[in-house]
Parts: structure tokens; sequence; C-alpha cells
């Protein structure tokens, strides 16, 4: 089968790898060609696990391509995915102008009937909307047959997830095209959802809103763990027994960010409320995160006072580990605070510091090495659970900081590595640990 996929962001770029990778003929169109420019010579423009060497086997095999024009992207595609951003406006509602960009794209240089599946994550409605867009548009009497085939890969492991997630969903108008998308994803070797466009479409807000529900829920039991002496992670690890709740996606900490969660939660409550519906439960659940992101100012600002003068060590900027992407991060609402509140910030992350450097207008410093950050500062929070953070020794924090005190809003540390350091820590919905207190 050959393929293009338009927009070699995150999904896109992955599921081209990937498709390429189980043996179809695939182009990647992206209308930046800089990335196209690296992409064709093998360097990856995202930081992605494994990406790198699949990249490079399929281009070496001659099953992948890079273009950014579209004419040459197109010609001969059976099946042109769509996977550009849906990035949100200001109201919370979807993007769709980079969509419907791609649709006019292929209006104008397909020259055969083809099928078009977007990936990109759309409102309901938004796939009849396109394939519409697209037959008002082509030349030569050509048509197209739309899908809806929603992503569900996580960053830092979209690879991964990309060859061993949980399904895949595929909406249709009819049958036949069904079975060629499940024909050409059938080498994953995942259970296949056929399904009507409306419901693939809904199944991703959805799947999104209820994880992002079940992060809120931990939160806030969290928050009623720390008033009521409990510990939140003995509690979702009691409720993760039970199956029929399961015991991922709830760890308590400073709040979802990303690409995805901030911004479908919000799409929902909007695609609702166009329907003259009030989605009072998601709105809370957005509510909760809002709160959550900021709630270690609250712990820092009761420890301290003031942080005037003081030197803060944040430790991560990525949304999460394995990732570069600063998208909705808790780091892009507690830096500009502390800065505000007068603490000179240091802040440190493996690998995304210089996309943070785009993102900060506010005066901080930056640094790649972990000790480094906390050399003489004043206090420390962790805004992303990387590898090298969880896995440091605590008494790297008393060794190098001018008063060893620790923020946590990932829970790195069991309290009992903790209770025997020199360390003194808060957390989210654990008890705290002072050692003056305890020795
Ligand atoms: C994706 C999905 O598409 C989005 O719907 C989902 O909810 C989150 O993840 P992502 O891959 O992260 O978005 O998008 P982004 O990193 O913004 O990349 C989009 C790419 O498309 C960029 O490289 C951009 O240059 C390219 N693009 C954009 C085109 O090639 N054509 C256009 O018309 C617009
Ligand atoms: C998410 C979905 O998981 C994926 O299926 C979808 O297609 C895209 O959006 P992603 O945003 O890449 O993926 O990361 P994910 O691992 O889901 O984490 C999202 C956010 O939730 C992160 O900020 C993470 O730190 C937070 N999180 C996750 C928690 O706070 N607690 C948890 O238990 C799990």
């Amino acid at each position: 089968m050959k393929i293009a996929v338009i927009g070699t962001g995150y999904v896109g770029l992955v599921t081209g790898v990937a498709l390429s990778e189980i043996g179809h003929t695939v182009i990647c169109i992206d209308v930046d060609p800089e990335k196209v420019e690296k992409l064709s010579q093998g360097i990856p423009t995202i930081y992605e696990p494994g990406l790198k060497e699949l990249i490079q086997k399929n281009i070496n095999n001659g099953r992948l391509f890079f273009t950014s024009e579209h004419r040459r992207g197109l010609e001969g595609a059976d099946v042109v995915y769509i996977a550009v951003g849906t990035p949100q406006r200001r109201d919370g509602s979807a993007n769709l102008s980079y969509v419907e960009q791609a649709a006019v794209d292929i209006a104008a240089n397909i020259t055969r009937n083809v099928i078009v599946v977007i990936k990109s994550t759309v409102p309901v409605g938004t796939n009849f909307h396109i394939k519409e867009l697209i037959n008002r548009n082509t030349v030569n009497g050509v048509h197209v047959r739309i899908a809806s085939n929603p992503e569900f890969l996580r960053e830092g492991s979209a690879v991964h997830d990309t060859f061993h997630g949980d399904r895949i969903v595929i909406g249709t108008e009819d049958g036949e095209t069904a079975d060629i998308l499940a024909e050409i994803n059938k080498p994953f070797d995942m259970p296949i959802l056929k399904t009507d466009i409306s419901s693939a479409e809904m199944i991703k807000y959805s799947s999104n809103a209820f994880l992002a529900t079940k992060i809120s829920f931990i939160n806030e039991i969290a928050n009623l763990c720390e008033s009521l002496g409990a510990n939140v992670e003995e509690v979702a690890k009691g409720m993760g027994f039970d199956h029929r709740i399961g015991p991922d996606f709830l760890k308590a900490g400073i709040g979802y960010g990303g690409s995805c969660f901030p911004k479908d939660t919000n799409a929902l409550v909007q695609l609702a409320g166009n329907a003259d519906h009030e989605f009072n439960l998601l709105k809370s659940v957005i509510e909760v995160n809002n709160n959550q992101q900021l709630l270690l100012i609250d712990k820092i600002l009761s420890r301290f006072g003031s942080v005037r003068g003081k030197r803060a060590a944040v430790l991560g900027l990525a949304f999460k580990p394995n990732t570069d992407d600063l998208r909705e991060s808790p780091a892009l609402v507690m830096i500009p605070k502390l800065v505000k509140l007068g603490a000179d910030v240091i802040a440190y992350d493996p690998i995304a510091v210089s996309n943070a450097k785009k993102q900060f207008s506010v005066e901080i410093e930056y640094t790649e090495d972990l000790n480094e950050a906390l050399q003489d500062a004043d206090f420390a929070v962790i805004i992303t659970d990387w590898a090298d953070v969880k896995n440091i020794d605590l008494s790297a924090f008393a060794a190098a900081m001018r008063t060893p005190v620790v923020f946590d809003g990932r829970n790195c540390y069991s309290l009992d590595r903790v209770r025997k350091s020199e360390v003194e820590y808060y957390s989210i919905g654990r008890p705290s640990h002072t050692p003056e207190l305890t020795k």
C-alpha cells in the first residue's frame, strides 16, 4: 500500500515511520522544509525513544520518504493520513485551520480517488466536514472517502504504544473502507474496532477525558489524604487492585500537562456546550488540574513565608519524562509564579532546555546538569520525574544545597528513603518529613 502522511509532528512522524516499518511505502509531507531536510537525512526532529533507529532503517530500506511538496508526496498514494496539529483556541475549542489546510492541499494535488484518514484529534463532525471540503475542491472529477483513525500515543513511549497499543479504532461510512484500513493495520496485531465516524471521533475525546478524570480524582484524594493523615500512594495501590478501577493513571502529582489532556478536555467541554450540554464533571476535572499545577506554590509559601531572594532549583521542565515537550507543562505556570514572587530560579532538564528557552519570557538560569542546579539552592521543586532525579542519592541534596528543602510534585521518593535522609520533604498526598522534628 502506498501511503502519504501530512504533518510530521509527534503523531504524524511516529505513524508514518511505524507504517513503513510494517511494510508499507510511506511518504511524509510537511510544510516545514527544514524538518523535511533533517528527516530525509535520518535525523529525528523530536525526541522519542527508538524513533531514530526506525527512521534510518526504513529510509535505507527504501520504504520511507520525506518531502515538503504536496504534489510529489500525494502522487500515486492510495491512502492519505492527516496528522497535523489541532491546537486549542483561546475559548478552548479546537483550531481546525491546519486540518482544513491539509484538506485543501489534498484536493489540489490528488489525481485519483483516495481514502483520507484523519489521525488528528478533531471534534465530532469534523471528518464529514473535511470530506466535503476536499470533494468540493478536487479537480479531474476524483473524490475521496474518509476515515477516522484516532491516535492513542503517549509522548515518550509513542513508538512502543504504536506497536503495543490496546486497540485500533477505525470509523468509516462503509465496510469496504473499514476493511482496507483494517488490512493496512493488520501487522500491528492489535484488536481493531470498526465503527461509525462520529463514534470514532468521540472515542478519542472520551478516552482522554476519562484518563484526565482519573488523574484529577486521585489528585483530589491526595489533597484530602494530606488533611486526614492518609498516604495517597497506599490508597491508589489499594484501589488499583480492583480490576474495575485498575492501577494505571492513579499517580497523584502536580497535575496533567502535555499536548492532549488539557486541550482535549477543554475541547470536549466546548463540544458539549455546543450541543446544549453542561459537562459539569469535566469542568471540575479541569479546575482541579489548574489548581493542582500551583499547589506547590502554597506549600513553598507556607514553609518560607516569602521566597524573595531565595534560590529555587526547579527540577524538570518537560510535562513528563522522556520528552523535550513543554506543552502545558506545570513548569510553565510554576516558574513565572516563582519569579514573580522574587525567587532566583535555576531550571534543570536533561533535554528540554533548548525548547524551554523559546517559551519563557522571564529571566532564569538553565542547566542540563542536575548537581549544578542544586548548588547553593534554598529549596528544590520537582516538576518532572526524570530517571536521574528519581535515582539521585538523597545525600546529594544536603551536600549541594544551602538548605535541603525539597517540594516533590511527582512523589519521586519513598517515604522510607526520605526518612533516612537529611532532606526536609514535602510531596503530594503524603505526610511531610522534617528531619529536626524526627531526630
Ligand atoms: C498531534 C495531533 O495531530 C493532534 O490532533 C493531537 O491531538 C496531538 O498530537 P502533533 O503531532 O503534536 O499533533 O502536532 P505538531 O507537533 O504541531 O505537528 C504538526 C506538523 O504538521 C508540523 O510539523 C507542521 O509543520 C505540519 N503541518 C501543519 C503541515 O505539514 N501542513 C499544514 O498545513 C500544517
Ligand atoms: C496522552 C494519552 O495517554 C494518549 O493516549 C493520547 O493519545 C495523548 O495524550 P501524553 O499526553 O503523551 O498521552 O502522556 P501521558 O503519559 O498520558 O501523560 C499525560 C499527563 O498526565 C502528564 O503530564 C503526566 O505527568 C500526567 N499523569 C499521567 C499523571 O499526573 N498521573 C498519572 O497517573 C498519569
